[in-house]
């Protein structure tokens, strides 16, 4: 047998070893490098499957909290393994920040969250609820309450894809929008974010969540949590439910009603919601019939997870758990229990976080919360995550800030305007309207608080939590800066926010256009028990009209009382909180446009009509629901 063949054996032996330990290796190698929950390619349910598998009850929780940016770290994102953020009303990155400065923010969080060891990325939550109104220099369209009155689907939902886009200008990818509330009460403070006392008209308007998460491709059943691409953010529908059904209108208070009626008024828009795919759900601060819905496992699980088979995640309110008890974090321990017991899934804690997570530890090792629980509650967070493509795009860049504020935006939300007005009351008798309005005549008078304050039109959420008063607080046209722009140069303007008696009788003026209204506000600062126009309005009123012919422009976000007033207006408007495009006004005015819009909720007579809504027996209004004159535009020489 000759060496070489006694050789080659051994040799062919080695051979074939290396080359199936290399390929062993390869593939180990590979497999170690291959991660399923990493897969885009891999079906979500896969992904989530994998993932799960991998981590630790302190990196599931970590994924059930979310914080507000202030105070914030990438350290504490990363050693916490934080999975959300927000921005309340007015948390900003600095006064007047632009796109790029809530793109670095953004992105020096979204570092901590990836620099964890599973590199789960942190979804950012924000109150873009009339465009991104937190943001300096966005668009800001009307409130709900004013696009109820467009009754314009289609509208409603181009404001969506508009605001989706100017939000991933800023890098951010969730809104907590749209608010599907039905307003039964106009004493009730965030009246104005209901887009009407009409389930139908709400439910329509949840087509916004077409805009905001993008149109459901066919392959993907409806009901499952869908969010289209980097122009695209997660909607947020809420608060669920009943939170517009309260008692004289009292903010996160209590919703009296029995199930038949909380399930025909109440729920429609969040059937519809889920049907389009909204991605999460917000829980309401109030109760129903006394039981605080932040607890309410019956309504959270039984109802909305089980039977309307909502697949995405349900959040609370802003220190929703901790007013589960009284005093307001008392029991902080029972607040995390009902929460997490209830089937929220992520708390809006937001600050405590270090509590919160030794409190839920607590209850899983206990087994007072089954890690069943815990399972449901991350899977519904990793499921929106994979959904939205935030593991294959989870930084924020600089494709889209030219949308913010962009020319497209604001002539949309100009013919939101134009279409939210409601013409009231036009001329004395039939037979003498007096809108449309003449362009050109010699002088008129511009009158009223809200005439020339961008703040004031714009109302609350914008800029900050509660709204503010002025005209450099973000970039807008005001009332009288469009009624400029409208008219001829040779039409001479005078301008008086409180004028009195003897400024009106001095002039000839021919015709006064005055804008009175509401001060901004949010929330329970808005409840109101009187409706009343803010002083000096009234006196405006009645120093104006009654000695020239005046339209009355009501900028509010709710009706308010006027029956006292309307036998001295001419003509008589809903403006609603129209926001930045002032020009929307001008447009109607002067007949550029014709009116079109129709009440989206009763207008009383007097307070103590009040609760009153369209259905009632004694149903004595004012104005009544779907109530609106119409004009036709002039047609331009
Ligand atoms: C607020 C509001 C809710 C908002 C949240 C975050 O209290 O109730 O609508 O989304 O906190 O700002």
């Amino acid at each position: 047998m000759s060496s070489t063949k006694t050789i080659s054996i051994p040799l062919v032996g080695l051979l074939l070893f290396l080359c199936c330990w290399t390929s062993t290796a390869k593939a180990a190698a590979e497999k170690e490098y291959y991660v399923k929950y990493k897969d885009p390619k891999q079906p979500i349910s896969a992904r989530i499957k994998d993932l799960m598998g991998r981590m630790t009850l302190e990196e599931k929780i970590g994924q059930m909290i979310q914080l507000d940016r202030e105070n914030m770290t990438a350290e504490i994102m990363r050693d916490y393994k934080i999975g959300s953020l927000l921005s309340a009303g007015g948390s900003v990155p600095r006064f007047k920040a632009t796109a790029l400065d809530w793109i670095n923010m953004f992105n020096t969080f979204q570092n901590g969250s990836l620099s964890t060891r599973l590199g789960i990325p942190m979804i950012y939550g924000i109150d873009a609820v009339h465009g991104h109104n937190n943001v300096y220099k966005a668009t800001i369209f009307p409130h709900n309450i004013g696009l109820g009155a467009t009754r314009d689907k289609e509208l409603v939902k181009k404001i969506g894809i508009a605001t989706a886009l100017e939000i991933r200008a800023t890098g951010i990818n969730y809104a907590f929008a749209p608010c599907i509330a039905v307003c039964r009460d106009p004493r009730w403070g965030r009246c104005y974010e209901s887009y009407s006392e009409d389930p139908e008209i709400v439910s329509e308007m949840t087509d916004i969540i077409y805009g905001l998460q993008g149109d459901i491709p066919q392959n993907i059943p409806k009901g499952i949590p869908f969010v289209g691409g980097k122009d695209k953010v997660a909607a947020c529908a809420k608060h669920f439910v009943g939170d517009g059904g309260t008692i004289k209108g009292i903010d996160e208070n209590n919703t009296v009603i029995d199930w038949h009626g909380l399930l025909s008024i109440h729920m429609p828009a969040y059937y519809q919601s889920i049907i389009k795919g909204v991605s999460t759900i917000m829980v309401s601060y109030s109760s129903w019939n006394g039981k605080k819905m932040h607890a309410n496992r019956n309504l959270v699980t039984g109802f909305l997870k089980k039977t309307l088979k909502f697949k995405g995640f349900v959040i609370s309110d802003w220190q929703g758990i901790d007013k589960i008890t009284y005093p307001v974090h008392s029991n902080y321990s029972y607040s995390v229990f009902a929460g997490v017991h209830a089937g929220i899934d992520m708390i809006m804690v937001p600050y405590n976080y270090t509590e919160f997570i030794d409190i839920l530890t607590d209850h899983v090792n206990n087994k007072r919360i089954p890690m069943s629980r815990i399972n449901d509650a991350v899977s519904r967070i990793l499921r929106v995550k994979f959904s939205m493509g935030l593991f294959e795009n989870p930084w924020a860049d600089q494709t889209f800030v030219d949308k913010l504020g962009s020319q497209g935006h604001r002539d949309l939300a100009r013919e939101a305007v134009r279409k939210s007005l409601v013409l009231l009351k036009n001329g004395k008798n039939a037979d003498s309207p007096l809108l449309p309005l003449p362009k050109n005549t010699s002088k008129i008078l511009v009158a009223g608080t809200h005439a020339n304050n961008l703040g004031y039109q714009c109302g609350g959420w914008t800029m900050t939590w509660q709204g503010l008063s002025g005209n450099n607080h973000t970039a807008g046209t005001t009332i009288l800066s469009a009624i400029a722009a409208a008219v001829d140069p040779n039409t001479e303007i005078v301008y008086s926010e409180n004028p009195d008696s003897e400024l009106v009788e001095s002039n000839n003026f021919s015709y006064a256009i005055v804008a009175v209204g509401e001060h901004p506000y949010a929330e329970m600062y808005g409840d109101s028990q009187n409706l009343t126009i803010a002083e000096p309005g009234p006196n405006v009123i009645n120093n104006v009209c009654g000695k020239v012919k005046c339209v009355v422009l009501i900028v509010s976000g709710r009706p308010l009382v006027i029956e006292p007033h309307v036998g001295s207006i001419d003509a008589l408007v809903a403006a609603w909180l129209p926001g930045t495009e002032g020009h929307g006004v001008a447009d109607v005015l002067f007949g550029d446009y014709g009116f079109t819009g129709k009440l989206p909720r009763t207008w009383f007579k007097t307070l103590d009509q009040l609760p009153m809504n369209v259905g009632d027996p004694h149903y004595d209004p004012l104005y009544p629901f779907g109530y609106g004159l119409s004009t036709n535009p002039i047609q331009s020489s």
